[in-house]
C-alpha cells in the first residue's frame, strides 16, 4: 500500500483520498494550514490517520514559530492546536494526538525552543509508527475470530487509508487473509461520500483480497439470505460504556447483524478509546454539507435544489449490539473497555 501520510523533505505528504479511486495523487503540504483544511476536505480521514496527521500538523507548525522564549513559543504552538481540534469534532484520536503533543512540548520545558521543535518531529514520526504496530496487533487478535471460507461485511474505509498503514478493521481481515484464510469481503458503499466504494474496494483490490461492492441498502437482504457470517467495523471513538461512533450506517448495519444472530465486532487503537465521554449521547456528531448528500460524489446532483438535506457524518452504535471491540491489547467486551483502559 501507498503510505496516507509521510514526513517528506520537512513537509507533509498526503495521500489524497478524495481523489481516489479515479487517479492516486499526493498532495504535499509546506504549512500547517494546509493540512488543517486537508483534514475538513477528507483528503485525509480515518480517525486513526486523522490523529497521525494532527501530529505532524503540530510539529510543522511549531517549526514556523519564530520565537525562541519558551512561553511566547508555547502560546503559538498551543493556537496551532486549537484551529486544529475545530476541523472535525468526532473522531477522538484528533484531540488524542494534539493532547499528547502538547504534554511533550510541557514536559519539555527548559529545555532551548529549537531541541524542542526537533523533539516534536520526532514525536510525530513515532505516533506514525505506533499506529502501524497496533494495527498489526490488532490483526494479530481479530484474525482468531475469522475461520477459513467466511464472508465478512464492513462499512466505510478502516483500512490502511484511515491509518497510517495496515488498517483497523481490514488490518484483521489482511491479518487473516495472510493467515490462508479463504475469505471474503462485502463492502458497503457507504453513502454520502462513498468510503467504501472509492476506498474499502480500491484498496482490497490492490491486495488482491476478494471484494463485493454492495449498495447500502443491501445489508439486510444478503445477511437474510445467509451470506455473511460476521460483520467488522472500525470506531471514530469509543465511549466508556462501550458505545460506539463510526460512519453513518454503522448503527443499520449492527442492526442487522443482531437480528440475524451474525456477530458484529469493532477494530480500534486504545487512541479511540474515550474514557471520559460515559456514553455515546455525548459524543459530538460532525454535521457535514448538504451537498453531500444531494449530489453524487460532488457530481451529479441527485435531488430538488433546496430540499432540506440532513447530512451526520456518524452514528452511534449502543453497545448492546456491539459482540466484542478488538484492541491492540486484545479482544473486549464493551463492558470491560474501562477496565482494561484506565486514561
Ligand atoms: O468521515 P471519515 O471517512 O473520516 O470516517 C471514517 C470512519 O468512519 C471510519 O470507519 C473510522 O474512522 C475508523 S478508521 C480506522
Amino acid at each position: 500500500m501507498v503510505p496516507t501520510v509521510e514526513w517528506k523533505d520537512g513537509a507533509v505528504k498526503l495521500l489524497d483520498q478524495s481523489r481516489l479511486p479515479g487517479q492516486v495523487q499526493f498532495v504535499l503540504c509546506r504549512h500547517y494550514h494546509e493540512v488543517g483544511e486537508a483534514i475538513r476536505e477528507l483528503k485525509v480521514r480515518g480517525a486513526p490517520a486523522i490523529g497521525v496527521t494532527a501530529a505532524m500538523v503540530v510539529a510543522l507548525g511549531a517549526q514556523s514559530v519564530e520565537s525562541t522564549d519558551y512561553d511566547e513559543f508555547t502560546k503559538h504552538v498551543e493556537a496551532i492546536g486549537a484551529d486544529l481540534a475545530a476541523t472535525r469534532p468526532t473522531a477522538v484520536n484528533l484531540f488524542w494526538a494534539i493532547d499528547r503533543m502538547m504534554q511533550l512540548l510541557r514536559s519539555l520545558k527548559g529545555k532551548p525552543v529549537p531541541e524542542i521543535k526537533q523533539e516534536l518531529m520526532r514525536e510525530s514520526q513515532r505516533i506514525l509508527e505506533e499506529d502501524i504496530a497496533l494495527n498489526r496487533a490488532m490483526g494479530r487478535h481479530g484474525a482468531e475470530l475469522i475461520r477459513d471460507g467466511q464472508t465478512i461485511l464492513t462499512h466505510c474505509n478502516a483500512g490502511a487509508l484511515a491509518t497510517a498503514g495496515f488498517g483497523t478493521a481490514l488490518g484483521v481481515i489482511r491479518a487473516a487473509w495472510a493467515q490462508g484464510k479463504k475469505i471474503r469481503v462485502l463492502a458497503d458503499e457507504t453513502r454520502p461520500v462513498l468510503q467504501g466504494a472509492r476506498l474499502t474496494a480500491w484498496e482490497l483490490m490492490q491486495d488482491q483480497i476478494p471484494v463485493t461492492l454492495i449498495t447500502d441498502n443491501m445489508a439486510g437482504a444478503v445477511m437474510r439470505g445467509g451470506m455473511v457470517q460476521l460483520c467488522i467495523v472500525g470506531a471514530d471513538r469509543i465511549a466508556a460504556n462501550g458505545d460506539v461512533a463510526n460512519k453513518i450506517g454503522t448503527y443499520s448495519v449492527a442492526v442487522l447483524a443482531k437480528a440475524h444472530h451474525i456477530p458484529f465486532y469493532v477494530a480500534a487503537p486504545s487512541s479511540t478509546i474515550d474514557l471520559k465521554t460515559p456514553t455515546g449521547d455525548a459524543i459530538p456528531i460532525e454535521q457535514r454539507a448538504a451537498e453531500e448528500v444531494t449530489s453524487l460524489f460532488g457530481g451529479t446532483s441527485v435531488a430538488p435544489e433546496g430540499v432540506p438535506v440532513l447530512n451526520p457524518a456518524f452514528d452511534i452504535t449502543p453497545a448492546e449490539y456491539v459482540t466484542a471491540i478488538i484492541t491492540e491489547r486484545g479482544v473486549f467486551k464493551p463492558h470491560e473497555l474501562a477496565k482494561h483502559f484506565c486514561q
